[in-house]
């Protein structure tokens, strides 16, 4: 890219992603800029996690550009983008089971062995107070915890390595209602008080509306409808993601 705008982060440029021959994803472009919100919509199996998962180097393009802050980064590995800022929360949660919640959550300070960061490494104490749970549950192995947190462990140790992008798999699938409300007011603090930008596949169509500034709808491994979530009505894009 020529010219690296101040507040860009991400842009995507017509990537392509396959399993195999089976082609998955299709000339995906869309920019995110720093402090975004952003929210990933569509049916099951059209590719939202797909998207996710090349985004942070875990697939292979087929095709296309991928730049964060002005740079390519198409080619590189998961984790070097993982200490380049990128987190990641991937859908049904996969915390280590053996290891327990701090040990987890160090797990996710791997992040902060970036290029010029100076700040002590260690877990930041923003990741226990939007999850005081945790604090209490620090010394239990991660494999006998409940689903929801397990969940508030995936976000903390993502949150751990200080990202400037946060990707969030559908991170209330699955979650007892009364966790789903704690994770998603975290999220909205993460957002209002960390300024991380979040890229969140949800399925939530409420809560996706109220938390993204801005929404992708996806059909068939392709972006058909973009746009502002304040300036578009939310009962149009419900019937391209309902059955
Ligand atoms: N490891 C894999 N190997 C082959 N095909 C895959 C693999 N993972 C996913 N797919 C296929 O790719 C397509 C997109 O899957 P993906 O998991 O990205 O969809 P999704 O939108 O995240 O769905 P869901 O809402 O169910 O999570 C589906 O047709 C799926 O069967
Ligand atoms: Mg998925």
């Amino acid at each position: 890219m020529a010219v690296e705008m101040p507040n860009q982060l991400l842009n995507l440029r017509t990537v392509s992603t396959a399993y195999g021959k089976g082609q998955v994803l299709w000339e995906i472009a869309f920019d995110l800029d720093k402090g975004d919100a952003a929210t990933i919509l569509g049916r099951n199996g059209v590719g939202k996690t797909t998207l996710l998962k090349t985004i942070m180097g875990q697939l292979p393009v087929l095709g296309g550009h991928i730049y964060w802050h002005g740079d390519e980064v198409t080619a590189m590995k998961a984790h070097q983008r993982s200490r380049a800022g990128i987190g990641f929360v991937p859908q049904g949660r996969h915390v280590f089971p053996h290891l327990t919640v701090r040990e987890n959550l160090e797990v996710g300070l791997s992040a902060l062995a970036r290029k010029g960061f100076s700040g002590p490494r260690k877990i930041p104490d923003m990741v226990f107070e939007l999850f005081p749970k945790l604090t209490q549950i620090a010394d239990r192995k991660a494999g006998v915890l409940s689903g929801g947190e397990q969940q508030q462990l995936a976000i903390g140790r993502a949150l751990a390595g200080q990202p400037e992008l946060l990707l969030l798999d559908e991170p209330t699938e699955g979650i007892q209602p009364n966790i789903v409300q704690q994770i998603e007011d975290a999220l909205m603090r993460v957002r209002k008080e960390l300024g991380v930008a979040i890229l969140i596949v949800e399925q939530n169509l409420d809560f996706a509306w109220s938390f993204a500034d801005r929404f992708f709808v996806m059909q068939r491994g392709r972006i058909i409808k973009e746009g502002r979530t304040d300036t578009s009505p939310a009962d149009e894009v419900a019937s391209l993601i309902h059955v």
